[in-house]
């Protein structure tokens, strides 16, 4: 494919694909110039095949999320991603029609609002064996006891993963979607993850297409699209998608939340508020967080944005973490405000490929800040947060904390 020739009209010193910047939390600048100054350009990548148009205005992003016609999935979703040569079984969020609905709709009801109240109790449940044990260390990474265990620890009895095998779903997950030198010594720990990944769950498909229980995995065994059972094949992928986006964001919501609660003294504010403030104030978590910055299109067709074309088959990334802080959606985007409303972020996205999990996701993080108000436990920073390298996942790797109680 040729991309356009279109001059690059990015402002200097930007680059978005400067993992460091997003480490060092220098985003909010870069985006907020990008907004003002370039809502649409052109970044080249290190050869012509990876330039791609970036949009950073909410509405933009918006509109283009909701607007699958003209802007697919199917082509990938990350930036320097391509599909590969033919057709054949990807990722539910690298999916478009007519796979995406049918594939999606398998497991609609399984994180339905009322399927997910359901799950409050293990929840609870875990979230009081975390904190007991954060209370008899004190002083500890925040990360590696809690904010990592908890998502992992509901998940991987929710898709069938025994728990004692649950630190292999968080390794792979390291692994396979970041390139932060801790987790990955490149493509191959990526490649080698998910091969480990296929075969741990082609294993477990065996064992419940033999013998169903109540979990994801027999749920997807057991079901047909447009009249035929999914082969292993398309199964796979479907298992990485969850495995990855059930832990990896919801462990980067709570420690981005703490942290940022901690620096700017709000723990006070969140106590004393009521149950209404803490449901506005995990939005704002969301909002504040992005843990997902952005997410990858491709045009189908020419549309002109901007004045610009940007044509048929060429790539445009969308930066959620950016239209979160959109000063023409947000007043003061920059302060945290656990009772902002109206809060219409799109930190879980916007249109068909809306969060699957975006239910899951509020409830565990409510059910952890319920329990450590109702405890009266405190937390405090001990230390600066080490970030991940990474502009596609906002992440934290460890958070120095102590957790004291009463
Ligand atoms: C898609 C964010 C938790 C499953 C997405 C997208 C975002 C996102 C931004 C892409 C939307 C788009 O491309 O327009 C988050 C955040 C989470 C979270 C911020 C936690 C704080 C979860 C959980 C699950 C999950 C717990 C577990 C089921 C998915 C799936 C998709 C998705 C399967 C692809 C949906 C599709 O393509 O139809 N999420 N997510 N996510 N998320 Fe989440």
């Amino acid at each position: 494919m040729v991309t356009s020739a279109c001059p690059a009209s990015r402002p200097n010193g930007v680059d978005l694909l400067d993992v460091e910047v997003f480490a060092e939390s220098r985003d909010g600048d870069m985006f907020r110039r990008l907004r003002d100054e370039a809502p649409l350009f052109w970044n080249p990548g290190p050869g012509d095949e990876n330039g791609f148009w970036s949009l950073t205005r909410y509405a933009d992003i918006e509109a283009v999320a909701k607007d699958p016609d003209s802007f697919c999935n199917g082509e990938g979703t990350q930036i320097a991603s391509r599909r590969a040569e033919g057709s054949g079984p990807r990722q539910i969020h690298n999916m478009d029609e007519p796979d995406h609905g049918p594939m999606r709709r398998l497991l609609t009801s399984t994180f339905s609002p009322r399927a997910v109240e359901r799950l409050t109790e293990r929840v609870e449940q875990v979230t009081t064996k975390l904190l007991d044990e954060a209370l008899e260390l004190g002083e500890f990474d925040f990360v590696k006891v809690v904010s990592s265990r908890l998502p992992l620890l509901v998940f991987a009895p929710l898709l069938g993963v025994p728990t004692e095998d649950a630190d292999l779903l968080l390794r792979w997950t390291n692994e396979s979607s970041s390139e932060d030198p801790e987790y990955s010594a490149g493509p191959e720990t990526a490649a080698k993850a998910r091969e480990e990944l296929f075969a741990y769950y082609t294993d477990l498909t065996a064992q419940r297409r033999a013998c169903p229980r109540d979990d994801v995995v027999s749920t997807l065994v057991q079901a047909e699209v447009n009249g035929a059972p999914l082969t292993q094949e398309w199964l796979n992928p479907y298992y990485m998608v969850l495995t990855v986006a059930g832990n990896e964001t919801t462990r980067n919501l709570l420690s981005g939340s703490v942290n940022i609660l901690s620096q700017r003294d709000l723990w006070p504010a969140l106590r004393s508020g009521d149950h209404a403030l803490l449901r506005s104030g995990i939005e704002e978590m969301v909002r504040w967080v992005s843990p997902v910055v952005h997410m990858r299109r491709t045009a189908t067709t020419d549309v002109e944005l901007h004045g610009q074309t940007v044509k048929a088959g060429e790539k445009v990334v969308l930066w959620f973490a950016s239209a979160n802080r959109d000063e023409r959606v947000f007043a003061e985007p920059e302060e945290f405000r656990l009772d902002r409303k109206p809060n219409r972020h799109l930190g879980f996205g916007a249109g068909p490929h809306f969060c699957l999990g975006a239910h899951l996701a509020r409830m565990e993080t409510r059910v952890f800040y319920e329990q450590v108000l109702a405890r009266d436990i405190h937390i405090e920073l001990l230390g600066e947060p080490d970030r991940l390298q990474s502009n596609w996942f906002r992440g934290i790797k460890h958070l120095p904390v102590r957790v004291t109680q009463g």
